[in-house]
């Protein structure tokens, strides 16, 4: 309850508890139907699937005006639950309208519209059945995230959106600049070049990649934490799992070796899925029944197994020994050193294992520089958590603790020393083995709600052309 206003999953979730009591609700009305001298409206408030039948009796004074209107009603009301059933109320004191919407105008009256179309109306999405169900399992997700860390003695560690360095390494960074103009002959310059001592932090700064580097100082005193925040990757990759904005989790744990972070990375997911199944039943029928046929059944398949571990070796192996039994993959030059794809990855996931995979131990020249290089020189500590159906949900490594060994891999990858001086004090001053995994929240709740396109469980999706409302 917020001030006096009664949320609707209060009351249905209260079973008969309300019953004979009078409460004030307030919601938008999905639906109005008029019969002699009464009149049913449902009632939808955003915080459960299910809303409120409500039958008003003529009795009140608007009601000619309630009934008869031709518009979808914004509405307050003073209620009682009848005997019968709690979802059954009748209205005896008051029925006012706040706001009205024209039906023949109104962009969300025309019923069931495709996830695509929805997209363009990302301001009115959450009124419907299908946005407001994964908004509520996405709120879920974050809260069950929240609770999973506390729960298992991490700190929240909130990492920096504006950083001057680049985590992964890729370069896909977004400039951040006070100095950016459209008339460039006002953009201070030296010999050609920007002058970045001129803009605002004097140095050039982009929006986090990652937030490891950072959350890793941490780590290296106060043992277990993570970060959960927004991060921005400049891919122009126009796949149904990448956006240009998306957020992450990242926990890093102290004293801890690679397996050990697969055993924390397969806990969190597995608390996360049986979090929604326990709260989230309302939703996950519906994303059932309209969006992934068979989504409760996967979901609770997902939970009950053991995860599989599999070197990226064997992984190779068996994608070699499937091809030559006839399997065909559209990039076929498989071989020992390639950076996998979408395809090989749910290939293992689902056709070989038919549950989650952790890969791990790849070729170091495939992955970042801060991942601890193995005993023969040729492969990092690194894990990918695969996921049938959807792929790669988590990235993460045991991280390199050794000094001499960072600095030859930061150089081998064409980073500068100097750029990471912060990050080599760690390994400095009491150096620890520890590691850590970023699970990309957008691909969890593609995962647990079954949409296909990341775009729609995210509420303002950026992608390369696209940063609407
Ligand atoms: O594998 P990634 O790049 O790993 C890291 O960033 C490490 N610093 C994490 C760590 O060890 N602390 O990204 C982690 C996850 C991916 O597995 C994927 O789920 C998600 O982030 N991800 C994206 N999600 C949506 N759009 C994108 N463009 C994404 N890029 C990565
Ligand atoms: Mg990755």
């Amino acid at each position: 309850m917020v001030g006096t206003i009664y949320r609707i999953q209060e009351l249905l979730n209260a079973g008969e508890g309300y019953i004979g009591q009078t409460v004030t609700v307030a919601g938008w009305a999905r639906t109005v139907r008029d019969q002699k001298n009464l009149c049913f409206i449902e009632l939808n408030d955003g915080t459960s699937f299910g809303g409120l039948q409500i039958v008003v009796e003529d009795k009140i004074a608007n009601f000619e005006q309630v009934a008869k209107t031709k518009y979808r009603i914004f509405t307050q009301s003073d209620r009682k639950h009848c005997k019968e059933s709690c979802q059954r109320i009748i209205d005896r004191n008051a029925f006012v309208i706040i706001g009205q919407a024209d039906p023949e105008e109104y962009p969300m009256a025309k019923g069931v519209q495709k996830p695509e179309t929805l997209r363009q109306k990302a301001h009115l999405r959450p009124r419907g059945n299908f946005f407001s169900a994964v908004t509520r399992i996405r709120n879920n997700l974050a809260y069950a995230t929240h609770v999973f860390f506390q729960n298992n003695g991490c700190l929240y560690i909130h990492t920096p959106i504006i950083t001057g360095s680049d985590c992964e390494g890729a370069g896909e960074m977004f400039r951040i600049s006070t100095i950016f103009d459209n008339d460039v002959s006002k953009i201070p310059q030296i010999k050609g070049k920007v002058d970045t001592t001129q803009d605002f932090f004097k140095k050039e700064v982009n929006l986090t990649v990652s937030g490891q580097l950072q959350v890793e100082h941490f780590c290296i005193s106060m043992s277990n934490v993570y970060t959960f925040g927004p991060t921005f990757r400049a891919e122009k990759a126009h796949t149904h799992r990448h956006l240009a904005e998306f957020w992450m989790i990242e926990p890093e744990f102290a004293f801890a070796d690679l397996f050990d972070n697969m055993e924390a990375a397969e806990g969190y997911v597995k608390f996360c899925i049986n979090y929604i199944l326990q709260n989230n039943m309302d939703d996950l029928q519906f994303l059932d029944k309209r969006v992934k046929p068979g989504l409760i059944d996967y979901l609770k398949d997902i939970v009950s197994k053991d995860f599989v571990r599999c070197s990226y070796t064997q992984g190779i192996d068996i994608l070699l020994k499937a091809q030559q039994a006839g399997a065909k993959f559209e990039n076929s030059d498989i071989k020992w050193g390639m950076d996998l794809n979408s395809e090989h990855e749910r290939f293992i996931a689902e056709k070989v294992f038919q549950r989650p995979v952790f890969l791990y131990d790849y070729p170091k020249e495939i992955k970042a520089f801060y991942m601890k290089v193995t005993d023969d020189g040729k492969c990092v500590r690194a894990m990918d958590m695969l996921i049938p159906q959807v792929g790669e949900l988590i990235g993460g490594s045991q991280r390199e603790e050794r000094y001499d060994v960072l600095a030859q891999r930061i150089k081998e990858c064409g980073l500068k020393l100097e750029d990471y001086g912060p990050y080599m004090d760690l390994r400095k001053y009491g150096t620890v083995p520890h590691c850590g995994f970023g699970l990309g929240f957008e691909r969890l709740v593609m995962m647990v709600t079954g949409v296909e396109n990341i775009r729609d469980v995210i509420p303002f999706p950026r992608y390369h052309g696209s940063a609407e409302f």
